[in-house]
Order: C-alpha cells, then sequence, then structure tokens
C-alpha cells in the first residue's frame, strides 16, 4: 500500500495530509485525534458519481459511517441525499440542512417514535425489513393523516463473503424479507390507503470487493421488479444499498467504475432510478486516527512481542478488536531507511487483551512518538465509547493548508454531567 491511498504522504519525512503537516495537528489539539481529508471525501464521491453517470441515480451517503456534522456538510454540499438508521442520525441531517426528501431509512428496528419523527420530517423512503414495520408504519402514517413512501428491503440469500459480521445478506442474517414474502408485502402495500410503494432495497453486506455478489443481488432484484411488474405494481427506484469495500492492507478495492458499467449493462435501460447507499468507501481512507507512543515495551522473554502503548485504544477504534480489522500504522515521522525496525504489538492502555490497535508491525517506535492510524475515517470514531471512562477522541477536518476542529475532544465534565449519586428518579 502506498500512503497516498490513505490520502496522506511525506513531504520532507514528515506525514502530510493536503497541505497540513500531521504532527502540526496533534501538537496544537493532542492525541488521540481524529483527522479527515475534505479532498478525498469529495474525490470519492465524485468517482462515484462518475461511475453511475450514464445511469438515473442518487448517491445516499450511509451516516453510520461517520456522522460529523462538516462531513454531513460536505456529502450535502456535493449533492448526496443520506442513508440514517435511526431517529438520532435523522435529527443530524436535518441539522446540516439536508432536504427530507432524498434521505432514505433503513434498519430492522424503528420504534413508533422514530417513524412518526421520519414522517413528520417528509422523509424520501422507508425501506421496510419486515412485516410488522410495514403494520406499523401504516398504522402511523394513517394517524398523523398522511402517507408513507415505502420500499421493501429484500434478503436476496447472496453471500458477499466477507466478515460475518458485516454480512447482511444471507438468509440467516436479521435484515430484510424473502423474495416470496416480498411479494406480499409489496401487495399488502398497494392495497393500504397510507402506504405509497417507491422502491425496492437491498444491502448484503459491507467490506465487498468485488462486483459479483453486488450484481448477484440485483439480478435478483429484478427478477423480482418484473414480478411485480406482472402484478401491475411498479417502483420507481432501485436500491442496491452500500457494501463497497475498500483497501486497509492489500486487499483489491471495489472498483467504482467497474460496478457502474456492469450496473448499467445488467440494467439494459430499465427506467428505475438506480439509489446508492456508501459509507465505507467515502471516508475510510480519508481519515486517520493520530496517537503518541506512551511507553514502550520491548519483550523481555523470549516469545513474548514488543508492545508499543500509545494513547489512543479500542474505545477509540474498535474495528481491530471486533472485527480483526488491518489498520496501518503510519509514523509521522518517516523512518530512516537504516532505521532498526522491529515487530511492535500497537496497544493501548485499555484493561483487556482485545485492546490492540495492531499486531507484528514492523517499526522504529520510541516514547513520544506520533503515529497515524490509517483508514480511520469510517466506523472509527462513530463506534467510540467512554470505556474506562476515557473522553473520545477530538475530530478535525483538513482543507488544503488549513485545519478545524469539527468536533471538540470530550471531557470528564461531559460525561459526570449525565449522572448523579442519589437515586431521584427524574
Ligand atoms: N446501507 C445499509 C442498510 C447498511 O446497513 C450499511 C452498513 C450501509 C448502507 C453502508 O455500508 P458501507 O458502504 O459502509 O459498507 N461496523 C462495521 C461496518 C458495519 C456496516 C453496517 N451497515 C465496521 O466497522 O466494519
Amino acid at each position: 500500500m502506498n500512503t497516498l491511498d490513505y490520502s496522506v504522504h511525506y513531504v520532507d519525512g514528515r506525514l502530510h495530509m493536503e497541505g497540513v503537516d500531521l504532527a502540526d495537528i496533534a501538537n496544537r489539539v493532542g492525541t488521540p485525534a481524529y483527522v479527515y481529508s475534505k479532498r478525498a471525501i469529495t474525490e470519492r464521491l465524485n468517482a462515484l458519481g462518475q461511475a453511475f453517470s450514464p445511469l438515473p441515480h442518487r448517491i445516499h451517503y450511509a451516516v453510520k459511517a461517520n456522522s460529523n456534522l462538516a462531513i454531513l456538510s460536505l456529502c450535502k454540499s456535493a449533492g448526496c441525499g443520506f442513508d440514517i438508521v435511526s431517529g438520532g442520525e435523522l435529527s443530524r441531517v436535518l441539522a446540516v440542512g439536508a432536504d427530507p426528501g432524498s434521505v432514505i431509512f433503513s434498519g430492522v428496528g424503528k420504534s413508533c417514535a422514530e417513524i412518526d419523527f421520519a414522517l413528520k420530517a417528509g422523509i424520501g423512503c422507508f425501506n421496510i425489513e419486515s412485516a410488522g414495520e410495514l403494520e406499523r408504519v401504516h398504522q402511523r402514517a394513517e394517524n398523523l393523516g398522511l402517507s408513507a413512501p415505502i420500499s421493501i428491503r429484500v434478503n436476496p440469500d447472496v453471500d458477499a463473503q466477507t466478515h460475518p459480521y458485516i454480512s447482511t445478506g444471507l438468509k440467516q442474517n436479521k435484515f430484510g424479507v424473502s423474495a416470496d414474502q416480498a411479494i406480499t408485502l409489496y401487495q399488502q402495500a398497494a392495497g393500504a390507503k397510507h402506504l405509497r410503494i417507491c422502491g425496492i432495497d437491498c444491502h448484503i453486506g459491507s467490506q465487498i470487493g468485488s462486483c459479483e455478489p453486488l450484481l448477484q443481488a440485483l439480478t435478483r432484484l429484478l427478477e423480482l421488479v418484473d414480478q411485480l411488474a406482472a402484478l401491475n405494481i411498479s417502483v420507481e427506484h432501485i436500491d442496491l444499498g452500500g457494501g463497497m469495500g475498500v483497501t486497509y492492507n492489500n486487499e483489491p478495492a471495489l472498483d467504482f467504475a467497474e460496478y457502474g458499467a456492469s450496473v448499467q449493462q445488467i440494467l439494459a435501460g430499465r427506467p428505475q432510478q438506480i439509489y446508492l447507499e456508501p459509507g465505507r468507501s467515502i471516508t475510510a481512507n480519508a481519515g486517520v486516527l493520530l496517537s503518541r507512543v506512551e511507553y514502550t515495551k520491548p519483550a523481555t522473554t523470549q516469545g513474548a512481542p514488543n508492545f508499543a502503548v500509545v494513547d489512543a485504544a479500542m474505545n477509540d477504534l474498535i474495528r481491530p478488536a471486533l472485527y480483526q480489522a488491518y489498520h496501518a500504522v503510519l509514523p509521522l515521522n518517516e523512518q530512516a531507511p537504516a532505521a532498526q525496525l522491529m515487530p511492535w504489538d500497537v496497544v493501548g492502555p485499555v484493561c483487556g487483551s482485545g485492546d490492540f490497535l495492531a499486531k507484528g508491525r514492523n517499526l522504529s517506535l520510541a516514547e513520544g512518538d506520533l503515529v497515524a492510524i490509517a483508514s480511520a475515517g469510517a466506523y472509527g470514531m462513530v463506534q467510540a465509547s467512554n470505556y474506562n471512562s476515557r473522553g473520545r477522541a477530538c475530530e478535525v477536518l483538513v482543507e488544503d493548508q488549513s485545519f478545524a476542529v469539527v468536533r471538540r475532544r470530550e471531557t470528564i465534565e461531559d460525561q459526570l454531567k449525565l449522572e448523579r449519586v442519589d437515586e431521584q428518579t427524574t
């Protein structure tokens, strides 16, 4: 992997993002700190838009991947709609002035309050994931005297060939409904006064490296679209979900251009608009997590690893612990060719042996050194927690030669203010 693939590069031996020396950011805002490149995000959005440009399409950025308001605002300015999975995410996109009509609402557990919120806001589409949800959305729309735009999320039983925790399109996964059930639900919806059928949807998983499974899912959706047409039920859009994989180490990224061209070929002139819900492929490699080495603990017994204890931990970036995910570790000062490299396990201060960010990386590390944990722009900060009462990191957005803190570091006061010692109930 070239550092450029991570939206960073060395200038005179110092790691930069766009025109900014990352060490300047670390010294100014402290560590750990998430840092994102505006240019990298924009480039990824443009590349995807370009790949699908021959087709009527709309990109709905998957808010769950990185929901910082500055990132959402950037996506909105680039013309994206949004894919949300909670009332909280709806509040975020409304806070940046998104057009509610360009928002689609996915997720298996939408509550009554969330459905009402989305209906009143006028969102573009509910991606319905069960018979119970279809009934509930109808009822809530009826109560409000509104009509709910819906699509049914189909579980096409396609193997996305990805980590089992992020596979969502197999029949053993909790997501969507079978093709047969989808037909029944569409028939019910067609006869329901407060529902308006607008699309069909699937999302088979995340970090998918080849187009194959995605195209297989599309083919299954098209079979259903034809079956529905025979029943006089038409859909205006086909939502292919997100899932496009990126390179973390040396695995192939999904090729946007190849994906777009293949979708175009399979659609063969059908009129439906294509919806996409990308998250990871837009932001993962546009962000790094900056961290400083607190201590080094070189091995003193045979067979023990060398540990570099850094100030970022699993509460900041849980992907290595949860998915055995690989994130490259890039020293902010480029290692000299003659540097004494040793294999290091890069670990955090949290109490648990699952608290590691990387294992066995050949680096030259010393106390006080700064490192960038690469590919941390998606599913990084959004999955951070306060475990060990650690405050969540700050977030920084880089643009050309300048940078701005787009979320301040959480303080202990932020955490304590939600709690109380006495037993008052309200
Ligand atoms: N649409 C739906 C309905 C989804 O469930 C997801 C992701 C996406 C779109 C966006 O998928 P993407 O383009 O980012 O692959 N926490 C995991 C990732 C979970 C993804 C869940 N769904 C991780 O850290 O890898």
